[in-house]
């Protein structure tokens, strides 16, 4: 096994206590591969079977029943006829590990008539904490380059912004998603989208890109747009990777242009 580093093991003592873990069960390691061998019971008399009667056979394992989670998704998605049932479906939704280690699902924000919808990747730390999505630093600039072409999430119809994320549970660590998370929650985002019905979808981020359009590569596939159920969709950079790499913010604001010149 690799040994980890100090910044490693950091970050998964950062992540106990953000679960909530606050004491240590010892004072010292325990190294349990250095325990005496446990002494060997007698088993317990019980009457004994008669001389030459046949063992009885231990019970059989049942082997657990395999779920197909992207049907069960499916079909819970399917059924959900408003924003307020198919977040209720996902809150029932038990297939995905990440909500184990989530305090809030994160479904989503703004006016249902906007006529944009973003889908961006995973909550973080912070929209774990408050249950919406993109806020802090990263949620202040989504609102500053939105405000750049007239859209607000605070807003109706043609002036609002709607905006969900692919997977509405915090990964550990903000890890990427891996293909299976995102196939089984994939019923419910294209639900979530065929409810709010935009006029253009804009897919922040690689998980999004992953999720919603096959592909990875956000930096080989910003500004072009694709589609998604036969909504154009534009992928674009995450405001987080802008935060990171403000020379990028050229290219998010030909993207920009690019969502407002399709609205008009
Ligand atoms: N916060 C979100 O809600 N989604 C992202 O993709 C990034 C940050």
């Amino acid at each position: 096994m690799d040994s980890w580093g100090y910044w490693d093991t950091l970050a998964a003592l950062e992540w106990q206590v953000e679960l909530g873990a606050d004491e240590a069960m010892l004072d010292d390691p325990l190294d349990r591969f250095d325990l005496p061998t446990p002494v060997a019971m007698p088993k317990p008399e019980g009457r004994k079977a008669p001389a030459g009667a046949p063992t009885p056979a231990a019970p059989a394992r049942q082997a657990a029943p395999k779920v197909d989670a992207v049907a069960i998704a499916r079909q819970m998605a399917e059924a959900a006829g408003t924003l307020e049932a198919l977040k209720t479906a996902m809150a029932g939704f038990e297939h995905c590990q990440l909500r184990r280690g989530a305090r809030n699902l994160v479904f989503g924000e703004g006016a249902p008539s906007a006529r944009v919808m973003v889908v961006g990747e995973a909550p973080t730390r912070d929209e774990d904490t408050q249950g919406k999505p993109f806020v802090g630093a990263e949620g202040a600039l989504f609102d500053k380059m939105f405000a750049a072409i007239g859209l607000d999430r605070a807003k109706e119809g043609a002036e609002g912004v709607y905006v969900a994320n692919i997977l509405p549970w915090r990964p550990p660590q903000n890890r990427e998603l891996a293909p299976e998370e995102l196939a089984m929650m994939a019923p419910f985002m294209q639900r979530h989208i065929a409810l709010i019905a935009p006029d253009v979808l804009v897919v922040m981020g690689n998980d999004a890109c992953a999720g919603l359009l096959g592909r990875r590569g956000v930096s080989r596939m910003r500004g072009n747009w694709g589609e998604v159920a036969g909504t154009p969709a534009l992928p674009m950079y995450r405001p987080g990777f802008l935060l990171r790499n403000p020379a990028a913010k050229r290219e998010a604001w030909a993207d920009l242009l690019a969502i407002k010149a399709r609205l008009a």
